[in-house]
């Protein structure tokens, strides 16, 4: 008895008959034919999964009709191309569905007597990450950038705050005295903000060292509540977290800018509340640019009950310079430079939020490995 489907258990016109029709039909790349008018001849099961039609939908049918529209497409000029010309030819592309939703295509076109034979792969995940790889290599090239910046700056103000500290030691005169006091201070913050660039270009001295997250929280809650005591109370709801490898006081720096950020979208109030635990990726997570590799982390969410973001912001808040706020009120360094705080500690962001509802932000930390 013959092993393969030659019998007429394929629809018609279905024909992937011979000895090696059932590899055909099982390969991992799409493969069709296509005759002179645009109709389906051969589907195999990948472009039955590509086509996102049943294949007796497909069979038969021209492809103009399945897919309103497509004669715009760049995948459809390539395939008039080759029917016409007689040439073969190759097309990547991003291919929307009628119902909606897309794919990235990488299509192998070759005329045959029938019409045209195509194969297909499906590359949406090779283009999401190198979306990604192109995300990161921005936000890299900006932290060069700013990291020359900064070190010419921090070079400036050392300057400019020793002349003030040693014009003060000189005891001058009353009024002298209080813009010499001006000037030190607003020194000393442009300082704390060159700090900031720094610590997001990774070029700041760091110090890691075994910390608990939960206690670290507890003992700086006092001060995380002084910092928007105005009008937005914080809850703690504090779980035990494993112990964690970073520095401190960039730990802390990265508490207080979300909590600082999560003050500032409540101009009308709200609460604010920081929880940590303890999270388990079963297989590598990606948020944003950054992946994770599978393991034990420690995590720490501040959540707001405030304006919240659309996904355009969301998509841009770790990018330096990037701010809604108006001028003077922000600088956009807050997130960039805790992105660069905890991706030196090996973790990750997270963004979870809804215009007119609220954000979330969870830092994740990877677990330190335990000593025995
Ligand atoms: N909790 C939040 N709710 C809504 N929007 C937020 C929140 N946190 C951050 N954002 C958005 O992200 C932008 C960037 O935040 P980031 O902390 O980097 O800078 P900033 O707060 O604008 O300025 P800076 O931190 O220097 O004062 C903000 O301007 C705001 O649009
Ligand atoms: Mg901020």
């Amino acid at each position: 008895m013959d092993e393969f489907p030659t019998d007429g258990s394929i629809d018609p016109p279905q024909a992937a008959d011979g000895a090696y029709g059932s590899v055909l039909e099982r390969l991992h790349e799409g493969f069709q034919i296509l005759d002179h008018r645009w109709r389906y001849l051969y589907v195999n099961d990948a472009v039955v999964a590509h086509a996102r039609r049943p294949r007796r939908a497909l069979l038969g049918r021209s492809m103009l009709e399945l897919y309103p529209g497509i004669e715009e497409t760049p995948i459809f000029t390539t395939l008039r191309r080759c029917m016409r010309q007689r040439v073969s030819d190759q097309v990547e592309s991003r291919f929307f569905y009628p119902e909606g939703g897309s794919a990235w295509f990488e299509l192998r076109v070759q005329p045959v007597p029938e019409g045209l034979a195509v194969l297909s792969i499906d590359v949406s995940e090779r283009k999401a990450l190198e979306a990604r790889l192109r995300q990161s290599q921005r936000l890299d090239a900006a932290g060069r950038l700013a990291a020359g910046l900064a070190h010419d700056f921090g070079n400036l103000l050392s300057a400019i705050t020793g002349a003030c500290a040693l014009a003060l030691n000189r005891d001058p005169e009353p009024g002298v005295r209080g813009d010499l006091e001006l000037a030190l201070s607003a020194g000393e913050r442009a300082s704390a903000l060159v700090e900031q660039l720094m610590a997001f270009c990774r070029q700041r001295a760091v110090n890691p060292q075994p910390l608990d997250v939960r206690a670290r929280i507890a003992a700086f809650a006092d001060l995380l509540r002084r910092s928007t005591a105005r009008r937005c109370p914080v809850e703690l709801f504090l779980e035990p977290t494993p112990p964690v490898n970073m520095d401190g006081g960039g730990f802390e720096q990265v508490v207080l800018n979300l909590v600082v950020n999560a003050a500032d979208a409540m101009p009308d109030g709200g609460s604010i509340t920081v929880r940590t635990g303890d999270v388990l990726f079963e297989q590598e997570t990606a948020f944003g640019a950054a992946t994770l590799p599978a393991g034990r982390y420690a995590a720490l969410t501040v959540t707001d009950t405030g304006v919240g973001m659309p996904p355009e912001v969301a998509a841009r808040v770790f990018e330096p310079c990037f701010t809604t706020k108006s001028e003077g009120q922000g600088t956009g360094l807050g997130l960039s430079s805790s992105y660069g705080i905890v991706r030196q500690a090996g973790g990750a962001i997270a963004v979870c939020s809804e215009p007119g509802t609220g954000s979330s932000f969870t830092v994740y930390l990877p677990a330190a490995p335990s000593a025995d």
